[in-house]
């Protein structure tokens, strides 16, 4: 298999860390090395409980996580992975999560790329297809990684007005299209709208964009919207299309923190990708990877939860009267009718965290949705915010 995984590099970065554990338990590094142990040297006390996730009391609702992650079948393995941690990531095991991807979603293995969290892969996506014209888009999207590149000189971002209904405007996208254009980027479900297209009138454009150029499809949360098969755009891959599809572990497998993502294309799309991401996967994101990837009962489980916590927030809206999307995903953008920092600020006094304003969307809040009694508590707070 034409894989290239075998760069290498040396990180410092958690040197600190240690340290201070080590500090805080007593001990040095040269006693480290004595027992050949470095048990005891981060007694629980010792880690600052806000290290990691969200602090104890706050409704940690702004970065569309799935707090009810990682399921079972991938902490089991991450913990045995971690055991081999001493050692870089084996191909082997890269190969069996590409090969359960392509399985799942009919395509080979050559044609998945795996990175460290999606936004990896769609930034090497970028980097690759931005010099070559421009990246025409919606104007509202996830466009970190379009910026990652526009930032280093290497793209130029032409943004599209949404509909009325702040829907992706295929046809002002289209129109934008010409044979300069270096790669048409689209967010289905879109962040942060929530709205995913209609399959056969977004599919039909793809596929006449993509005669054109390359269309990148982002499918964060492809697997939260109603018709996850019918929704996606993996199928116009086969169908020979210069389309390439990103899809993460961090939404719906509620691994976040643990960063694997990966992208399907062609397998010569995907050969000219590989090339350009930046790092290699932990052995630990790959060992999760393999574990819960068919862990339906799991991804069943995390799609109730969202979907219980979305009826509540839909609920609360309309008995307040606020306008809000019909959302596909594990968040809901709201028009509040305050300035959205001001809601994000009172919503902080109250230990909630949602998101500030977009752009110059400023009547608009998304709220994420994480684990129900914490819904339940932006849901109690919000008449009071918006002051009902
Ligand atoms: C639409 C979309 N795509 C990609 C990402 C990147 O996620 P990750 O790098 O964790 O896979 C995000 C993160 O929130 C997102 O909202």
């Amino acid at each position: 298999m034409p894989l290239d995984l075998s760069r290498r590099s040396l990180f410092t970065g958690a040197a600190g860390l240690t340290v201070s554990g080590l500090a805080a338990a007593g001990l040095s590094s040269c006693s480290q090395a004595a027992t050949g142990t470095t048990e005891a040297a981060f007694p629980p006390g010792a880690i600052d409980p806000y290290l990691l996730g969200p602090a104890e009391g706050v409704a940690l609702l702004s970065r569309n996580e799935n707090p009810y992650g990682p399921s079972q079948s991938a902490l089991d393995m991450i913990e045995y992975a971690a055991t081999k941690g001493a050692y870089y990531a084996n191909q082997e095991a890269a190969v069996m999560l590409m090969e359960m991807i392509a399985e799942r979603n009919g395509v080979s293995p050559e044609q998945v790329v795996l990175t460290t969290g999606s936004g990896e892969v769609l930034s090497a996506i970028a980097v690759l297809y931005g010099p070559r014209g421009p990246i025409v888009a919606p104007r509202l999207f996830w466009d970190t990684t379009a910026l990652y590149a526009a930032n280093l000189g290497m793209a130029e971002i032409q943004r599209v007005p949404l509909t009325d209904a702040m829907e992706i405007d295929l046809a002002g996208i289209e129109a934008a299209v010409t044979p300069d254009t270096g790669l048409v980027q689209l967010c289905n479900p879109n962040n942060p709208t929530g709205l995913v297209s209609d399959p056969a009138t977004f599919q039909a454009a793809v596929r006449r964009m993509a005669a054109t150029t390359t269309v990148l499809v982002d499918e964060a949360y492809i697997e939260l919207s109603d018709d996850p098969e019918a929704n996606s755009c993996v199928p116009l891959i086969n169908e020979g299309h210069d389309v390439i599809v990103t899809r993460t572990f961090s939404k719906i497998y509620g691994m976040a923190g643990i960063r694997l993502g990966y992208a399907i294309a062609s397998a010569e799309t995907a050969a000219a990708i590989r090339p350009v991401v930046m790092s290699w996967s932990p052995c630990t994101s790959y060992a999760a990877g393999i574990g819960c990837y068919e862990d339906q009962a799991f991804i069943d489980f995390s799609k109730a939860k969202v979907t219980e916590a979305r009826d509540m927030v839909f609920a609360t809206l309309d008995t307040l009267g606020l306008e809000h999307l019909p959302s596909q995903t594990n968040f809901v953008y709201f028009k509040s009718g305050l300035e959205a920092n001001a809601v994000q600020a009172a919503m902080a006094e109250r230990l909630i965290s949602v998101r500030g304003q977009y752009m110059d969307y400023n009547e608009w809040t998304r709220v994420s949705m994480g684990k129900i009694e914490d819904v339940q508590r932006f849901c109690h707070a919000l008449p009071e915010v918006i002051g009902a």
